[in-house]
């Protein structure tokens, strides 16, 4: 369905962006099959003698035989052309638009025949200009550019399929959004500025001396005036068609104008200056995060400092944000999921954001995420793209490894890489056995990333994995679900298994054998379309869980945490040292059991951490170790070598932080031993990794001086409100960029 070069094309209308979707469509493929339609007789003959269009003709007739009709008018005539191509094209033909305002026509194409509103397709390319007419349209005028589509949850999955695929072959980035946010963020981003351009034009135009003013007019206003020459009768029919949205954020202008004036009147060069201030630092960091998000690049982001007074009573409740973990499975299973999943709860943090762009990379529609929610057009498990350039996952360890096995199963090459730390994370325990399942992968040095595949046919396998890892298994199961034959993998030991509860929530076989920590998948089954609710992360509530433990005259509840049986070791260690946590209304959510989790605060003494907790506990360490520094004795951790593979080499890391505030410790090659005392305060390096950041937060709650942290932005990889929400419980702690320390 969604291969565009055998598709026949009609578009109506050779304008700007109908003549450049023609031009775009055959430079990719000279055989692209393109008719086109213009009130203009004159363009048409043009378009057919530039050989842009290979015919013309009657609407009924050139709708009845394609297979994709582009809708390239302004909105008002979109609105009126609609009922006409729904009546003349047949019920395979996908139908699409390039508006700048979605509600309205989305209101008017489902006031008609739901046969027709299921491959109707609403889209609006961020790619216009001032400048209008096929005269104006260029081949390349959506080449890395951003196409918003708004699909509806009553679309059909392969004709949204089709209209992204639509827009990857002029070379655009597709994303998708709710039609109504789309109408909102557009009003502010480009409906307002056109109509300050013209405002602007017609004010000094009626001024007496206008001559005079325009004959001087070059710079400033001739850069904010640019937007005037657009198209009239387009933006008459926005401004008309997007009047609520306009008119919510013109108000707020003309308040906002309103405050400049009074400051004016008063000569007011502090509040003139303050907010001048201001809206220069917006837009200059705007522009570093619009260049970030439009590349999937990297790019440095000033570094911040955290630092924190003691004293809190963590008392009330709270929800964290949604696991990273199950948010991740969310998109890479409903990406290859035959249907539409509404997702909601989901982790908005960098980690999960780089698994939601690759995935738009490799051809997924997506809505959002906004407020948590996220809608996924799966695509089926053979209906990923070939991705146009390599994969950027960030700090994103999860994504990587879980992706080097979906891909390798791929019939396209692709390469992924990740930031600093995540280039220097081994990559040999998923790359060895996915080897020997037939995947063709190099990789750097050392088998760390950058990491190249090419895609070849998998065979299944029976492996044992020699660590209890979750992304390994993860990552195996994926590829197993592609590879002929049956995968089994074995753990040493049971590590978490949220794959495979997902896996059977999208209805998918899977065979689990407890007893062997042992899970079973074979290819030739598809996944259907589930809803999933994320719950929070119990990594990230374990800050406050062992901030309320160690804080006295605490009472904390965690409200609708992922309670898995393989993560709740951080729950199991803190009452084996004494702690007050209990499990208040279990339930099952999504396949995923969920409970809010109550917590006082109790002294705490040192143990011997039980081996089998470990990977049962894995990301929760460094919260653990704060716990040990507050404990009575001694905590001992062995067995746990793992924790130097992670964002760091977490047992280092930590035990540096803690010498610093003075907790006696000592480091072996696979664990520690922490005697807990009072603790100092000073200066941490979290050496970037998110969770020892906000561990050594959580530690000055109870030391003796504050405790600054440095290197903390990574923080926004798994929880980036932590610092929001640690204030909102009380908790006295302010953020610093790095150079103002
Ligand atoms: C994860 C598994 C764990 C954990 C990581 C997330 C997952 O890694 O540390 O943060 O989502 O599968 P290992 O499976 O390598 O222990």
């Amino acid at each position: 369905m969604s291969s565009i070069t055998d598709k026949s094309i009609l578009i109506i209308g050779l304008g700007l962006i109908g003549g450049s979707i023609a031009r775009g469509l055959k430079q990719a493929n000279p055989n692209q099959a393109i008719a086109g339609i213009d009130k203009n007789t004159e363009t048409i003959a043009l378009a057919m003698n530039e050989g842009v269009i290979d015919q013309t003709g009657e609407l009924d007739a050139l709708c009845m035989g394609s297979d994709i009709v582009i809708l390239a008018l302004p909105p008002k005539t979109t609105i009126e052309t609609i009922p006409h191509i729904a009546a003349c094209t047949g019920p395979e033909t996908v139908v699409t638009d390039v508006s700048s305002v979605k509600s309205a026509i989305i209101e008017s194409v489902n006031k008609l025949d739901q046969s027709f509103a299921k491959r109707f397709i609403a889209g609006h390319p961020i790619a216009g200009s001032e400048q209008s007419g096929y005269e104006a349209s260029t081949d390349n005028l959506f080449y890395h550019r951003s196409v918003i589509i708004t699909p509806q949850l009553n679309n059909d999955p392969g004709a949204v399929s089709l209209i992204n695929a639509l827009w990857r072959q002029l070379g655009s980035f597709v994303l998708g959004m709710d039609f109504k946010h789309h109408d909102t963020v557009l009003a502010a981003t480009s409906h307002l500025p056109h109509l300050l351009a013209y405002a602007a034009v017609d004010v000094l135009a009626n001024q007496e001396q206008s001559k005079d003013i325009f004959r001087y007019a070059a710079g400033g206003f001739a850069d904010f005036s640019r937007l005037a020459s657009s198209n009239a009768k387009m933006w008459a029919d926005i401004f008309t068609s997007n009047s609520k949205a306009t008119l919510k954020i013109l108000d707020a202008y003309v308040d906002n104008l309103q405050r400049m004036k009074t400051f004016i009147r008063q000569k007011d060069h502090d509040q003139l200056m303050a907010v001048f201030v201001e809206a220069k630092q917006v837009r200059d960091s705007f522009l570093k995060l619009h260049l970030k998000n439009e590349s999937l690049l990297p790019i440095e982001l000033e570094n911040t400092q955290l630092s924190v007074e003691p004293g809190a009573r963590i008392t009330g409740s709270l929800r964290v944000p949604g696991d990273k973990s199950i948010s991740h499975r969310a998109i890479i299973l409903a990406a290859i999921a035959e249907g539409v999943t509404q997702v909601q709860g989901f982790l908005e943090a960098e980690d999960t954001l780089h698994t939601v762009a690759a995935f738009r990379e490799l051809g997924v529609t997506i809505i959002g995420p906004e407020n948590g929610n996220l809608i996924i057009f799966g695509v089926g498990k053979k209906g990923l793209k070939a991705p146009r350039f390599p994969l950027y996952l960030g700090n994103s360890g999860t994504t990587m490894r879980l992706l080097v096995g979906l891909l390798s199963a791929q019939e396209f090459p692709v390469e992924l890489i990740g930031d600093e730390s995540l280039n220097d994370r081994p990559m040999g325990r998923v790359v060895e056995p996915l080897r020997s399942m037939g995947a063709m992968i190099e990789t750097a040095e050392n088998d760390r990333a950058p990491i190249s595949i090419k895609g070849s046919p998998l065979l299944g396998i029976s492996y044992d994995m020699p660590i209890a890892s979750a992304q390994v298994k993860s990552c195996l199961l994926l590829a197993g679900l592609y590879a002929e034959g049956k995968t089994s993998i074995t753990a040493p030991a049971p590590c978490r298994d949220h794959t495979e509860r997902m896996l059977k929530g999208f209805g998918y076989p899977v065979i689990v054998d407890n007893s062997k920590s042992q899970v079973t998948v074979s290819a030739g089954g598809s996944l259907c379309a589930f809803d999933i609710d994320v719950p929070a992360d119990i990594s990230s509530a374990a800050f406050f869980m062992v901030a309320a433990l160690i804080c006295p005259g605490s009472t904390l509840t965690l409200e609708h945490v992922a309670v898995n049986p393989t993560r709740i070791g951080i729950i199991n260690i803190l009452n084996a040292m004494g702690g007050d946590i209990r499990l208040i209304n279990e339930r099952e959510v999504a396949g995923e059991p969920v409970a809010d989790i109550g917590v006082k605060y109790k002294p705490l003494v040192g143990i011997e951490i039980p081996r089998d907790q470990i990977p049962l506990a894995i990301d929760e360490f460094p919260a653990i170790f704060i716990a040990a520094a507050y404990a009575k004795g001694n905590t001992v951790l062995r067995g746990a070598s793992e924790l130097r593979l992670k964002e760091s080499d977490r047992i280092e890391a930590m035990a540096n932080g803690l010498d610093i505030l003075g907790i006696d410790n000592e480091v072996f090659e696979d664990g520690i031993r922490i005697t807990g005392g009072s603790l100092d305060g000073g200066y941490v390096d979290s050496q970037g990794d998110h969770r020892i950041a906000m561990a050594f937060i959580i530690a000055g709650l109870r030391a003796k001086a504050p405790v600054i942290v440095a290197n903390c932005a990574n923080i926004a990889t798994s929880f980036p409100s932590f610092v929001q929400v640690a204030q909102a419980m009380g908790i006295k702690v302010t953020q610093s960029l790095e150079n103002e320390h």
